[in-house]
């Protein structure tokens, strides 16, 4: 869990959000129109879904033209209970009493005939949380919502708009939007043991699968949940999806210490049969067929391949070993088909680091061209992918509002800063949209979907900037106004200051399917010192001194302090010190 730099880069155009597949019929606005008449006339279809979690809720409305060509469009609903609606992203919300009004944002108000858009926003309620039914947009009924709507008296004159509720088969293209997701009682229960941690503990996360024991749990062997439990655990929960991290690899964390994995590099065979093959075969049971199931598929691995095993400084043996015998792309390969055959409701991910290891020229575009090599090696090629996951090693800011890319210092970009070193991005956002172009430039399906792992980029409290530096000098101005408030970009483990992020959200950018929460906040990237193998370390973790807060760096952090947090256990298990802070520097704020 580390990352490189590199120099030079450009910024590829964004795609719209191909708009997420949610769990409603829609009717089409145009149906009621007299006969004959050409697509014309205000109409439009709404699908309204809701990830509900006791007392809030993630809305996710899908808003698609069925008139004519619009500038501008005003989506008014009302809720049947007490349901209060916050800030909307896609739109700006505002509510009287039940009455809800969502008015475009700057880029999506002009909407062509057919063209689809998403607004969300997170809210409250208490009771029930029943979707809204009827819709208006710039003040004509939208036929559909969450209910099929009744069917119309007149002839329709153009064919309806039809999205069919997802059934056992289907393979969506966002899984998230729609969905309840699955919360790990295990994590859950650790967090809400702390002070404050009620707050969050109702959130999900997900299960890292991060050796072949991991997949029975046998007792003894550390592990309270198999992959049959926690999958049990979720149908009893209702939920319609679950995470689950693929890490296992031979050789695996080979750029870094603390989370060297069980398989040596060459036993690619005891990764295939011992721990994808078992997994694939969980997860292909009939049972667990209303459960949209991501596969995270190992964080760290292809992107240490393409920065950390040639000749670069901060390049490890155990990464060239890893390029040279092949087995981190054959391994991900195997996996990719193994659990995308497993069933229509599998979805993989991909782990894409984050901007401050891909975000550089020399980086980006060979990242994406051999992620594409290695998954047309799968079986069913490409078609495996459903996207790729960043910031889940990182804690990489969300937005930097005040740093932008484009933002110079008299006359000076902050490309150019310490900071920025040349990265052509400034935040996970930003990178991940550009980076999902660069996936499909590359080979993959124009509707894969980037994740943003938010469980620990909040960087909120006191510390947080409220607006840009008013320095003249480039570094001053730069470390000043960013959000992101590591000592180096390339620092991984542990980091002080750092706070819960955005909550876990389906759809909320474009060409975002979800922040989520991968990495478990709470759980150490690595201990800080020696910890030798017994009951604090039953995995034989070993130290990596990038969580070692008296390290001044190596050449992967520009030779700076690690910034980690003291007293850390071994990678993996519970860091109460490391949660309080989340917590405490939680943004949005809790
Ligand atoms: C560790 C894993 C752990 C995961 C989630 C990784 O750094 O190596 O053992 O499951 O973090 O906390």
């Amino acid at each position: 869990m580390n990352k490189l730099r590199e120099r030079v880069g450009r910024l590829r155009p964004q795609r719209l959000l191909a708009g997420a597949a949610a769990v409603a019929v829609v009717g089409a606005g145009v149906s009621l129109i007299s006969s004959g008449a050409a697509v014309a006339a205000p109409g439009c279809s709404v699908a309204y879904s809701a990830n509900s979690w006791g007392s809030g809720f993630t809305a996710s409305i899908d808003i698609t033209n069925a008139g004519d060509p619009i500038t501008s469009w005003t989506l008014e609903f009302d809720y049947a209970g007490n349901q209060a609606g916050g800030s909307a992203w896609g739109g700006t919300l505002t509510q009287t009493g039940k009455h809800v009004k969502i008015v475009n944002a700057a880029y999506n108000g002009s909407l062509a005939t057919g063209a689809k858009t998403n607004v969300g926003f997170n809210g409250t309620y208490s009771g029930t949380n029943a979707n809204p039914t009827s819709f208006t947009l710039n003040g004509v009924a939208c036929n559909g919502g969450t209910n099929p709507s009744p069917t119309p008296t007149v002839e329709p004159t153009v064919e309806p708009t039809v999205e069919p509720t997802p059934q056992p088969g289907t393979h969506l293209d966002n899984p998230y939007a729609g969905a309840k997701w699955y919360v790990n009682p295990d994590w859950s229960a650790k967090a809400a043991a702390e002070p404050g941690g009620s707050a969050i503990s109702n959130q999900p996360t997900a299960v890292w699968l991060d050796t072949i024991a991991a997949i029975n749990a046998p007792a003894g062997s550390g592990y309270t949940t198999s992959l049959r439990g926690h999958l049990d655990n979720a149908l009893a929960q209702n939920a319609t999806l679950a995470q689950f991290v693929i890490y296992n690899l031979p050789g695996r964390d080979c750029a870094a210490l603390a989370s060297n994995g069980e398989l040596g590099p060459t036993e690619i065979n005891r990764y295939k049969t011992d721990y994808i093959d078992p997994i694939a075969a969980i997860q292909a049971d009939p049972k667990y067929a209303s459960i949209r199931i991501v596969n995270i598929v190992e964080i760290d691995s292809l992107p240490n391949l393409v920065t950390n095993a040639g000749s670069a400084a901060g390049s490890t043996e155990a990464c060239r070993t890893m390029l040279a015998n092949g087995n981190y792309s054959t391994g991900i390969a195997y996996a990719l088909s193994k659990l995308r055959a497993a069933g229509s409701n599998t979805y993989n991910y991909i782990d894409a680091a984050h901007h401050g290891w891909l975000g550089w020229d020399s980086n980006f575009a060979p990242a994406a061209t051999l992620f594409a090599e290695t998954a047309k090696k799968a079986t069913g090629g490409v078609n495996t992918v459903d996207g790729f996951i960043t910031n889940t090693a990182n804690y990489s800011a969300l937005s930097e509002p005040f740093v932008k890319i484009g933002t110079t210092v008299n006359g000076t970009t902050v490309r150019q800063s310490k900071w920025l070193d040349w990265n052509q991005y400034t935040d996970e956002l930003t990178f991940a949209q550009a980076f999902r172009n660069q996936l499909v430039s590359a080979g993959f399906n124009s509707n894969i979907g980037m994740l943003i792992d938010t469980s620990r980029n909040g960087w909120g409290g006191s510390a947080r900037p409220t607006a840009a530096s008013t320095s003249n000098d480039l570094n001053t101005f730069v470390d000043a106004s960013r959000i992101d408030r590591r000592i180096h970009a390339g620092n991984w483990c542990n980091q002080s200051g750092a706070g819960i992020g955005e909550r876990p959200k389906a759809a909320p950018a474009s060409g975002i399917d979800a922040y989520t929460w991968i990495k478990p906040p709470g759980e150490s990237d690595g201990s800080s010192s020696l910890i030798p193998t017994g009951p604090n370390n039953p995995g034989g973790k070993g130290f990596d001194r990038m969580c070692d807060p008296t390290y001044t760096g190596n050449d992967r952090n520009g030779n700076s302090l690690s910034g980690a947090l003291p007293n850390a256990p071994v990678s993996g298990a519970w860091f109460s010190a490391q949660f309080r802070q989340l917590l405490a520097n939680a943004h949005p704020a809790l």
